[in-house]
């Protein structure tokens, strides 16, 4: 029988400007702000990644495991017509397989496109997925998905996914921005794959974001040695304590650096000098929790047409199927 070979392409959006710009301009701005703020995106570098993925085997974050019981569940209804898997924020693809494998049980894979802002990781999950479905197309897009939405491949059926409920991330404005955005890009036959975390208690909300073993402090205090290391700073990781609340107001979990006293820290590569005062604390994650309805309304006002609504059995996570 012939070997049907896989085939990677690479396509980058983002030169080493790009990122070593939008840090500048973060930081600058967040740090300017009063209160303070730093965007969540900054965690992940190669510490940050890897500590994400022990965040992900916590028994306190149940996220993971309730939308990998969901896509266990429903692969084939998830992908149910899709040639071509675009996947946003894809990192290293964990979820990707049962997806890709239930396009490949259905007879219709062709193509993967994952889409992220680290090339490294990009690469080498392009590569391991390639090698595991042959005959696979994988053009991997190195972008940020809030910023150049616009150059995603549009050939084939698509279905976009959106996993993890990194859609919490962004605040309500951005959010409808956001899926306006991804609308407009999409085609009739497209469909839009979107997991989101839902409101439950909140002692096991906080639990989720501030777990026994400390991982998800070391994770927060992550982007300071970020700072520290690309832009030449001297914040002092270790004199921020990590704080996780839950406001029931807005519903979402917030994460916060809090100064155990007074610090003045200098980044270098700004020529900017802040002060923190002892006790202020700085967000550095908005981690939005959803209500079915609420969900709905938004997919509904971007131009989605819901078409199905998966949900783990404990009613934890959710996965949305959205048509354009
Ligand atoms: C990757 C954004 C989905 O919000 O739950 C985990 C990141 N932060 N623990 C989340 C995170 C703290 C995670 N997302």
């Amino acid at each position: 029988m012939p070997v049907s070979h896989s085939t990677v392409h690479v396509i980058n959006h983002l030169h080493r400007d790009y990122l070593r710009q939008a840090l500048e301009e973060d930081v600058t701005n967040g740090l300017t702000a009063s209160p303070k703020w730093l965007p969540p995106k900054w965690f992940y570098d190669a510490t940050g990644s890897e500590l994400f993925s022990r965040i992900t085997r916590l028994p306190e974050y149940y996220p993971t495991r309730r939308e990998l019981a969901i896509l266990r569940a429903h692969a084939a209804d998830l992908v149910a017509g899709a040639d071509t898997l675009v996947e946003l924020g894809s990192g290293t693809s964990e979820k990707t397989g049962l997806l890709l494998e239930a396009m490949s049980a259905a007879g219709t894979l062709r193509g993967y496109t994952p889409v992220d802002v680290d090339a490294v990781t990009l690469e080498s999950a392009a590569r391991r997925l390639a090698g595991r479905f042959p005959g696979l197309a994988v053009r991997a897009v190195c972008a940020d998905f809030e910023r150049h939405l616009a150059l995603l491949p549009r050939g084939g059926r698509r279905v976009v996914a959106f996993l993890g409920g990194t859609i919490g991330n962004l605040e309500p404005v951005a959010r409808a921005v956001f899926l306006k955005e991804l609308r407009a890009t999409l085609r009739h036959g497209d469909t839009f794959l979107l997991g989101a975390d839902l409101v439950k208690d909140t002692g096991r909300l906080v639990a989720a974001y501030d777990d026994a073993a400390g991982v998800t402090a070391e994770f927060n205090r992550n982007v300071l040695r970020v700072i520290d290391r690309e832009l030449d700073a001297d914040f002092e990781p270790e004199a921020f304590e990590h704080v996780a609340l839950y406001d029931d107001r807005h519903d979402w979990i917030e994460m916060r650096l809090r100064a155990s006293r007074d610090m003045r820290v200098s980044v270098g590569a700004l020529g900017l000098t802040v002060e923190f005062a002892a006790g202020e604390e700085m967000r550095t994650e908005i981690s939005a929790k959803f209500r079915p309805e609420g969900l709905n309304q938004e997919l509904t006002a971007a131009g989605f047409r819901v078409r199905r609504r998966f949900t783990d059995p404990d009613g934890d996570f959710t996965l949305v199927l959205a048509e354009a």
